[in-house]
């Protein structure tokens, strides 16, 4: 119930802002976007200059426990199928959440060791930065050519949300290697305080991609009264019970995603938003994974994503943790807690993230 309700909330702060801010409603200028990161990219690796090092803290040592197994045969490669593999991007903007990620995966498993990283980054030079951070990381860093998405992105009603790196994790299964057959997708605002291997083991009962469902949320909502009205657009739910997910973390089957073309198929109802008449949905890289995979998603328990700890798309506001058991804390919205710790105004569930920070500056 709680849950509707932010969400009615934000829709209709989504419409103030749109009332307020006609620009809305046209299209940003693609330039702005990457020059603000482009600035914010400098502006960090200058600032972190004045360590004289790296602004990341060596994460501590982690070992496998005695019984973790590991086959002595593809050891240390990529295709070694004893790993659990977990891909996350990396940006600057993102960077401190994703090393704190990162951070509390390796310290809640029990076979750090068989974790293996998948980064994905739109720029270079973050290689040797996760490599003094985390220095005995399984890891691989995979550009993704923004170009390849800059066309299809429409606005949305938060500027991060537009950024290309949101849209990589669509290109997965193109971008690693074919042997890697399965994979967690996890967003870089969140930290897992369980073990991963537990999420990794999750049956997919023969299902693409997994994730929590939330049911009782209403669907409607997701898509504009102009996609609904137009059953050629509609009708791909017609047979299909769909609840809204959240695309931050999802158990991915990369050989059925392979087999069954689930970009393109993505990538098509892209097109359709920004060739259409009028707009089919109003968030960004989140509606076309609905069309293409809700009601055909294979639940996740509830505890893998307590998500919304950030507040709502507009003012971040603190929220509290839904009821039930907790494995993994999940920042979505505009609130960050790296941002409201450091302005010294945090939310209360902000402590929970603080001790995976490695930030420099931080104790
Ligand atoms: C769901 O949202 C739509 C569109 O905003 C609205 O018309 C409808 O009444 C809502 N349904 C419920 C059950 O709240």
């Amino acid at each position: 119930m709680l849950w509707i309700m932010r969400f009615s909330g934000f829709f209709s702060a989504a419409m103030v802002m749109i009332v307020l801010f006609p620009s809305l409603q046209s299209f940003p200028p693609a330039e702005a976007i990457r020059s603000s990161h482009v600035d914010s990219h400098h502006k960090f690796f200058t600032s972190s200059h004045s360590f004289g090092k790296f602004p990341f803290r060596k994460a501590p040592a982690f070992h496998n426990a005695d019984e973790c197994r590991s086959s002595t045969l593809e050891k240390s490669s990529v295709c070694d199928p004893s790993l659990i593999h977990v891909a996350i991007t990396l940006d600057v903007e993102y960077l401190r959440g994703s090393i704190a990620a990162v951070h509390s995966i390796l310290q809640h498993s029990k076979c750090p060791e068989s974790v293996f990283l998948h980064f994905l980054v739109g720029e270079t030079g973050l290689e040797t930065l996760v490599r003094s951070t985390f220095p005995e990381l399984k890891f691989r860093v995979y550009y993704f050519d923004p170009e390849r998405v800059r066309s299809l992105i429409s606005s949305s009603v938060r500027q991060a949300l537009e950024q290309p790196l949101n849209y990589a994790r669509n290109y997965l299964a193109d971008l690693l290697e074919p042997c890697v057959t399965r994979v967690i997708y996890l967003d870089s605002d969140l930290v897992v305080v369980d073990d991963i291997s537990k999420l990794w083991s999750t049956s997919l009962g023969g299902k693409t991609i997994g994730a929590p469902e939330y049911c009782h949320a209403n669907f409607t909502k997701y898509f504009t009264e102009y996609f609904w009205l137009n059953s050629r657009f509609s009708g791909v739910f017609s047979g299909r019970n769909p609840c809204y997910f959240n695309t931050g973390v999802m158990v991915m089957d990369l050989g059925s995603w392979r087999r069954f073309g689930y970009t393109r198929r993505i990538e098509r109802w892209m097109e359709i938003q920004k060739t259409s008449i009028s707009r089919i949905y109003e968030l960004g890289s989140l509606p076309p994974f609905l069309l293409v995979f809700a009601g055909n998603v294979a639940p996740i328990e509830h505890r893998w994503n307590q998500h919304g700890l950030g507040g709502d798309n507009v003012r971040g506001s603190c929220r509290n943790l839904h009821p039930g058991p907790v494995s993994l804390l999940h920042w979505s919205g505009s609130g960050k807690p790296w941002l409201r710790l450091d302005s010294k105004q945090p939310c209360p569930l902000d402590s929970l993230w603080a001790p995976f920070d490695l930030y420099r500056h931080s104790t």
